[in-house]
């Protein structure tokens, strides 16, 4: 009985949220992305969707098994080609049977991270690269929505992002400026595609969460339990993210736009705990 209790306490229950809503997922990489949570969760609310990811990423293959479990066709695009793009959004208006209601950029990598170059030796031309792949691939896939016209009315868009846009996390390096700048972009967008033709465009600002983007920033353990123990309601799960999401594509978000949404348990209003305070207390 009381097993049955826990488990009706933690399943989610399905509320047909995105029903009828068709959409575009970029960024599942394996089963800890937070893309593969959220087209899941997109799936049990009834959106229909396409898959899509870098070339490179599709050898691992994982992205079939998602694809099979929601139902979806994967199209592979390099997300700094304005090519692949667009041939993306024509092929998935095509398979999907009309213009698109969401999409998910949930985009992020650094060759200087990944090479390990620090904040104050960067390579440039490895610079320039994270702020393609990490931001302004969000301004190419709004720019080719707008060219192709794309997006119904009352469409949503959500990119993924990080608190280090506005606070210095130091091994978080240069993806902090691409985060920066891909908020700014979100605003900027935001206001021009919502007077044109009331699409809305967020990010939202996710908890520290391990997966193969999360876990390449070095010392990201220590970061993970620092953010855990600042935030009173603790880290935001990819689950929780994948939630919060799939209600940013529902008509029950359709005044919300040009913001950053922090999905963090409260990390970002927080001072000190008295967890972390702790740690300094002499006895
Ligand atoms: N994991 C965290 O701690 C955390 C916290 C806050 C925000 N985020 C953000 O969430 C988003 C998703 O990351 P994740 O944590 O699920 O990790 P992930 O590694 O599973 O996802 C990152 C994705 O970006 C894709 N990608 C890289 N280059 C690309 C390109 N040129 N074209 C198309 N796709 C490309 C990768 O193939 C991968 O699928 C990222 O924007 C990340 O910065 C992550």
């Amino acid at each position: 009985m009381f097993i049955l209790f826990i488990l009706a306490r933690n399943q989610i229950a399905m509320y047909n949220l995105l029903k009828g809503k068709r959409g575009i997922i970029f960024g599942a990489l394996d089963e800890n992305s937070i893309a593969w949570k959220t087209a899941k969760r997109a799936h049990e609310e009834g959106a229909v969707f396409t898959l899509t990811n870098a070339p490179v990423a599709m050898r691992m293959g994982e992205i079939n098994k998602l694809a099979a479990e929601c139902n979806a066709q994967v199209i592979p695009a390099d997300a700094t080609s304005l090519e692949d793009l667009e041939n993306l959004f024509t092929k998935s208006m095509e398979i999907l049977g009309g213009k698109l209601d969401f999409v998910l950029h949930s985009i992020g990598m650094s060759p200087n991270v990944r090479k390990g170059k620090p904040y104050t030796a960067l390579d440039y031309d490895y610079f320039v690269k994270t702020l393609d792949v990490s931001a302004m691939s969000l301004h190419k896939t709004l720019q080719t929505a707008v060219k192709l016209d794309a997006l119904n009315e009352w469409s949503s868009v959500v990119a993924l992002t990080y608190i280090a846009a506005q606070r210095v996390f130091p091994h978080y390096n240069d993806m902090g400026d691409a985060k920066s700048l891909l908020e700014s972009i979100t605003r900027s967008f935001g206001y021009h595609y919502g007077k044109a033709k009331k699409v809305r465009i967020n990010t939202i600002s996710q908890s520290p969460t391990v997966t193969t983007a999360g876990s390449g920033i070095k010392g990201f353990n220590a970061f993970y339990n620092y953010a855990d123990e600042m935030s009173p309601l603790g880290n935001a799960t990819s689950e929780e993210c994948a939630n919060y999401v799939v209600v940013m594509f529902s008509d029950f978000t359709r005044k919300v736009t040009m913001q950053n949404l922090f999905h963090d348990g409260g990390f970002s209003f927080t001072g000190v705990s008295l967890e972390v305070m702790e740690k300094f207390m002499d006895d």
